[in-house]
């Protein structure tokens, strides 16, 4: 399996919060908390935290669901020059999770996310259990009771996209026709390419693509409960 076609993320630029003091041997102690991958994650995905530090030998690290009105300690005695530590999965949606690093001798040197990261809903696909999404143009259709259909598209650079399969004129689910290669829409007739492109309508924009999170340890890919509208 070709991991690498996999990778949908993007590494994020943002600000980040770091706090400074001075250590004993006169160079100056710093902890850095670096943004993560995506500004969301899927809820029971493992999460990722880096940072780098300077003159720390332990950190603490504490998370807080909701803005930081409450802590909680997910991590003790974690060596600081590591820089990366996975916390098993975050187990609770929210729109404001942010952790905190703090220097186990002197809590007061530590930093914070410098904005919210989204817990999403989101459901595990194993890839390993659908070897046809190593086919371009392969097209696997997932209707599960506890979320909203969607569809894996194989791209013509095997890369995978994830399509909703509601529709963009009036929200009745479409369907594929793999003898066409279309997704036909029930409602009103709205006709849709296996790139999920508007072909006919009234729909008259795409079907929207899924965030997605690629575990690669497990080979999972994770289809979150966000849309996003990308062109075709
Ligand atoms: S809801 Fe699909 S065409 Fe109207």
């Amino acid at each position: 399996m070709n991991t690498k076609r996999r990778v949908f993320l993007k590494h994020l630029t943002l600000g980040i919060v770091g706090v400074a003091a001075a250590s004993c041997e006169d160079l100056p102690s710093s902890l850095v908390l670096l943004p993560p991958l995506q500004n969301i994650h899927p809820v029971g995905a493992p999460l990722d935290l880096t940072w780098k530090a300077l003159g720390v030998k332990t950190i603490t690290i504490a998370y807080s669901p909701n803005g930081g009105e409450t802590w909680e300690i997910i991590g003790q005695q974690i060596s600081a020059k590591k820089g990366f530590w996975t916390w098993d999965a975050p187990s609770e949606i929210t729109q404001f999770a942010i952790f905190r690093i703090s220097d186990e001798r002197d809590s007061t040197l530590n930093a914070r996310s410098a904005a919210p990261l989204q817990i999403v809903a989101a459901f595990p696909v194993l890839l390993s259990d659908y070897p046809s999404l190593n086919q371009i143009g392969h097209v696997e259709v997932f209707e599960i009771a506890s979320f909203n259909a969607f569809a894996i598209l194989t791209q013509d650079d095997n890369s995978l996209k994830v399509k909703s399969l509601t529709c963009t004129h009036s929200g009745c689910q479409v369907n594929w026709e793999a003898s066409s290669r279309f997704f036909l829409c029930p409602c009103h007739g709205s006709v849709f390419n296996d790139k999920g492109c508007e072909m006919a309508g009234p729909a008259d924009m795409p079907l929207y693509e899924h965030a997605t999170y690629y575990q690669a340890d497990s080979n999972i890919l994770w289809v979150m409960d966000r849309l996003l509208q990308n062109g075709c």
